[in-house]
């Protein structure tokens, strides 16, 4: 088969450069040109492309039958939670995550549950058959039926896909493979792009549900283009300390369900374990109450879940005071010490702040704000807060705490977990009394911090 001819198209402008350059030529922008594949328009369309081409045909959206999705469960639980109940016939998952993290494991424990009601097939492209087989007889899985294949190139793949017609496929990782019909090396931006794409519409063609594994960069994000996120249906992302055994797996992005779902594992030798009632998997287990750590609720799809937020105020002695965080987003940090000076009066400008939710999990929920201030607050005053205090909240630009959603579950979930105080946005207080539950409404940042401190 004749090589592909390649050129190299500017991510930004879209120009096209027959050779690689550092600059692109139309818009000046440095280090944007990518390969890619020159595709004819007659490669393209099946036809030569003489006037005006037949496309697919227009229908009114009424007259096309569509059911419901139909779904099928992978025989674990959590997974088929974060999937919006299961996998879809045709579709594709990208699953992302730090290395070692268990993305492999928990594909192969799923895909030999699903082997023993569908064909499928593992394609590795990362470990040799032997290594797979070593860490199915580790985790005790019965392999049955799956069938397994150690390769890299995508024309390989597609063709063992076309022949042995899985119903459900896993690629490990998108990163390793490479089509012939580019030059660059496996994990180029081109690569990757190339590669997700043309297994994408294998998918849709064929009705094979695929799996894919894609490594991510050091900030976090998938490795490679950000298209990626946007050619597949569904995005996971691992999540979670690898030192402790506890890992999430999150919805990013998804075509046949809710996002924000969260499954919930816990690494053992035996693979991947689901924890159905994860509510106070991440608070640490203090014997006394300590100063800087404040207990929110946050709400992860359906579940509310308990999380501890820590705060560590130091003396700066750097002339910019440093503001980290880890778990929470650093900009809004930034912006949250801000409004504690000007609307409560506290003043942290020549302190470092650091802050960090425990056990790994990431919250993205802007319901933080009202724990982290009061975690500040504490650490700078060197005094714990009440015991058995959990809070919940938005806090605005104005000093306003605004309510979160879904505020009588939160309630709800810490008032079974035992803790006997909550402070949360007035708007959120629960309109029933809820059993051994003090529940006290604050509208401004300022009057919350004043109630804390009357209490500790
Ligand atoms: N013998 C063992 N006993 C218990 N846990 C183990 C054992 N061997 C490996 N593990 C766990 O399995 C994890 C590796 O999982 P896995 O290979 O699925 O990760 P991965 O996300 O696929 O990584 P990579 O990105 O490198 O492919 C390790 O981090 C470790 O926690
Ligand atoms: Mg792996």
């Amino acid at each position: 088969m004749a090589k592909a001819k390649t050129q190299y198209a500017c991510t930004e402008c879209g120009g096209t450069s027959s050779k690689w350059a550092g600059q692109c030529p139309a818009c000046a922008q440095w280090n944007t040109l990518v390969e890619s594949v020159v595709e004819s328009a007659a490669n393209r369309f099946g036809v030569q492309a003489k006037g005006l081409v037949q496309g697919a045909p227009v229908m009114r959206l009424s007259d096309i039958e569509a059911e419901d999705v139909p779904r099928f469960g992978t025989g674990i639980d959590e997974f088929d939670r974060v999937l919006g109940g299961g996998l879809v016939p045709g579709g594709v998952v990208l699953i992302g995550g730090d290395p070692g993290i268990g993305k492999s494991t928990l594909l192969l424990q799923a895909l030999a549950n699903l082997s023993r009601v569908k064909s499928a097939l593992y394609v590795s492209g990362e470990e040799s058959g032997a290594q797979i087989a070593l860490r199915a007889r580790r985790l005790g899985i019965d392999a049955g039926d799956l069938h397994l294949q150690a390769e890299i190139q995508l024309e390989k793949i597609i063709g063992t896909l076309t022949e042995q017609k899985p119903q459900v496929a896993v690629v490990d990782s998108i990163q390793t493979l490479f089509s012939d019909a580019l030059t660059s090396a496996p994990g180029s931006v081109a690569q990757v792009r190339e590669c997700a794409a043309q297994l994408t519409r294998f998918a849709k063609q064929s009705g094979v549900t695929i799996i894919l594994v894609g490594h991510v960069t050091k900030e976090g994000a998938l490795a490679g283009p950000r298209v990626l996120e946007h050619i597949v249906d569904t995005v996971l992302y691992f999540e979670g300390d690898t030192h402790s055994s506890f890992r999430l797996v999150r919805a990013f992005k998804n075509r046949f369900g809710a996002v924000n779902e969260l499954g919930v594992f816990a690494m053992t030798d035996k693979g991947l374990k689901g924890v159905s009632n994860p509510s106070a998997l991440f608070l640490s287990q203090h014997d006394a109450q300590v100063p800087g750590s404040c207990v929110m609720v946050t709400q992860e799809g359906t579940r509310p879940l308990l999380v501890e937020i820590q705060a560590l105020v130091d003396a700066s002695h750097v002339p910019n005071a440093r503001r980290l965080s880890v778990g929470l987003e650093q900009n809004r940090l930034a912006m949250l010490l801000a409004v504690l000076h000007r609307h409560a009066g506290v003043a942290a400008f020549d302190q470092d702040v650091f802050i960090n939710a425990v056990g790994g999990v990431k919250i993205t929920e802007p319901a933080a704000d009202l724990a982290v201030l009061l975690a500040i607050q504490s650490s700078m005053r060197s005094k714990p807060l009440p015991r058995g205090l959990v809070t919940f909240g938005e806090v605005g630009l104005a000093g306003e705490i605004r309510p979160a959603p879904r505020g009588q579950e939160r309630l709800r979930e810490a008032a079974k977990l035992g803790f006997s105080m909550a402070l949360v946005p007035k708007a959120n207080l629960p309109k029933q009394k809820i059993e051994g539950l003090q529940v006290i409404g604050v509208e401004r940042i300022d009057e919350a911090m004043t109630k804390v401190r009357e209490f500790s």
